[in-house]
């Protein structure tokens, strides 16, 4: 169960720095199926997965440098239509004989843009001048034979190009970011003018797809998976409940470092929206006396996952247990892969290699499951959509991603009982205000740490307090990759400040972090 989907993909060919991820999001915006390949994949290979079209990425490297990926042109000529972007556009044009030159006219960041047909492919129904977003130190100089120029900026004579016979299009500029103004038009016009093709791809069929082949693959056999609280577990469970119904089990540690409310929703609400079997473990009193007097973060990390490993496991086995007496076997694990870490372990095929800092533990060495990964093919935002159309509760689809290791690496400190008491309390209240203020859409995550080691002087009421701060750490970012911090309005950050400092006894200031990842983490642990 290591494919991505059926559907014909546009191909995105990675050339490295983060913008393929961001292209083949763009093209499913536009309802049409995307994937990532990394531009090492030889043609044949691209070419055997019958891509509708093909996108070259832009990438860090100057077509001059040393190890510059090479385009092959056996890519241009296979009759699927090709988009170039950036690197790609100038690859496009080694590629085919044009001329790339160190010109001195570099241009990064916002350009103005001249259109020069406003009836091409690429340009129909647009502006003569348009912002765009550069960012090239060698400029196209000759447009290969055959290429039609159809923009210009002052660094780059030849900043757009198309041939609609071959079906070859490129820019010079990055289409994909929000700073080319018609960026996303562009980009439209090549795959459905350009390229033929009908938007007609959205999330939701990947259910139908993904049931069908977890039917075929699981046949008789029972499923287990562990069950997080999180968005990507629920959705995936929820997905292989409508396959396979009974057949599935899930298994819900409860760590007791969860938010206010999140353990009930699993239980009570998920449950009743999905019909999951489900088995909840309370292993509260177990973590917590295993992480008496533990202060330092690594060790918390490899305490809780530790603990995680050896309470599911057991777990496991019960089910397992009573699987065998069935006689049909528990052989799968449901786990909730996300597209980008397929493509950041190295592509569409072959087992994902999940970062070990994302995932609770890994999975128990000796219980020999095999993987279903009904999520690998989409993006966070598509999972949630995939997860309202399956009834998942909206407080769980939309839930904030949420460290597996969850309250026990936001106490800076020992985390005790108190401790996890005064967090969730603080973080109830700054949830519900950030929620009320509508600006969840905005936050990638906030955080609140609480400082547990630290005290400071404050007055309330008629006495001195001698209480701990916490820390918001609200943050915008599409991928936790980079993420920056996000400028709450001074109403809302005064609300929630005010109201923590009221309600929570042991909480006498409330900090803001305002530092950009990097250089700082998003947790604070
Ligand atoms: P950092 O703090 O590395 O976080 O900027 C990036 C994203 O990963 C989440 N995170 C974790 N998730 N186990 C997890 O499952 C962990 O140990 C862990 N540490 C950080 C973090 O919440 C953010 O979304």
């Amino acid at each position: 169960m290591t494919e991505t989907l059926k559907t014909a993909p546009v191909l995105v060919v990675d050339y490295g720095a983060q913008y393929a991820q961001l292209i083949a999001r763009r093209v499913r915006e536009a309802n049409i199926y995307s994937e990532v390949v990394p531009y090492e994949t030889p043609v044949a290979e691209m070419l055997a997965r019958k891509p509708a079209a093909i996108i070259l990425s832009g990438g860090p490297s100057s077509v001059y440098a040393e190890d510059a990926p090479e385009l092959d042109p056996a890519l241009l000529e296979a009759g699927v239509p090709v988009f170039g972007m950036c690197y790609g556009f100038q690859s496009m044009v080694r590629a085919l004989g044009g001329t790339v030159e160190r010109t001195g006219l570099r241009e990064y960041g916002s350009t103005q843009a001249r259109i020069a047909d406003r009836e091409s492919t690429l340009f129909n129904g647009q502006p003569e001048a348009q912002s765009v977003w550069m960012s090239h130190g060698d400029s196209v100089s000759e447009a290969p034979a055959g290429m039609r120029v159809t923009a210009t900026t002052s660094g780059a004579p030849v900043a757009a190009f198309e041939d609609d016979e071959r079906r070859l299009y490129g820019v010079q500029w990055h289409p994909e970011v929000m700073h080319s103004t018609f960026g996303q038009p562009v980009l439209e016009n090549f795959l459905r003018r350009g390229a033929g093709l009908t938007p007609d791809w959205t999330p939701d069929n990947v259910i139908d797809e993904q049931v069908a082949l977890i039917r075929e693959t699981v046949g008789e056999d029972r499923v287990l998976c562990a069950l997080s609280g999180g968005v990507d577990s629920s959705v995936a469970a929820a997905l292989v409940q409508r396959a396979v119904g009974e057949q599935l089990t899930c298994v819900f540690v409860d760590h007791g470092l969860l938010r206010e409310g999140e353990a009930e929703q699993v239980q009570r609400e998920f449950v009743a929206a999905t019909g999951v079997n489900l088995v909840v473990v309370d292993a509260q009193d177990r973590f917590l006396g295993e992480l008496a007097g533990v202060t330092d973060p690594e060790q918390k990390r490899k305490i809780i996952g530790r603990e995680f490993i050896r309470v599911f496991e057991q777990a496991a086995r019960d089910v397992v247990g009573d699987g065998d007496d069935r006689g049909h076997p528990v052989k799968w694990l449901v786990q909730g892969t996300l597209y980008p870490d397929v493509v950041e372990s190295g592509g569409g095929s072959g087992a994902a290699n999940i970062k070990s800092h994302h995932n609770v533990g890994g999975l128990p060495e000796d219980l020999q499951f095999k993987l279903i990964e009904p999520l690998r093919a989409l993006f966070k935002d598509e999972v949630r959509q995939v997860g309202r159309e399956l009834g998942v509760p909206d407080a769980i689809v939309d839930r904030q991603p949420f460290p597996g290791p969850g309250l026990g690496i936001r106490i800076i400190g020992e985390v005790t009982e108190d401790n996890l008491a005064i967090l969730r309390r603080a973080d109830a209240i700054a949830r519900e205000e950030l929620t009320a203020a509508g600006l969840d859409k905005d936050i990638w995550q906030c955080p609140v740490v609480l400082l547990a080691d630290v005290r400071s002087v404050g007055v309330q009421g008629d006495g001195r307090t001698y209480g701990h701060p916490v820390v918001l750490r609200p943050v915008s970012s599409e991928d936790a990759m980079t993420a920056d911090w996000t400028r709450v309005p001074y109403d809302v950050l005064s609300r929630i400040s005010t109201r923590i400092t009221n309600e929570v006894e042991e909480v006498n200031r409330v900090t803001l972090d305002v530092t950009s990842k990097p250089p700082g983490t998003i947790e604070w642990e």
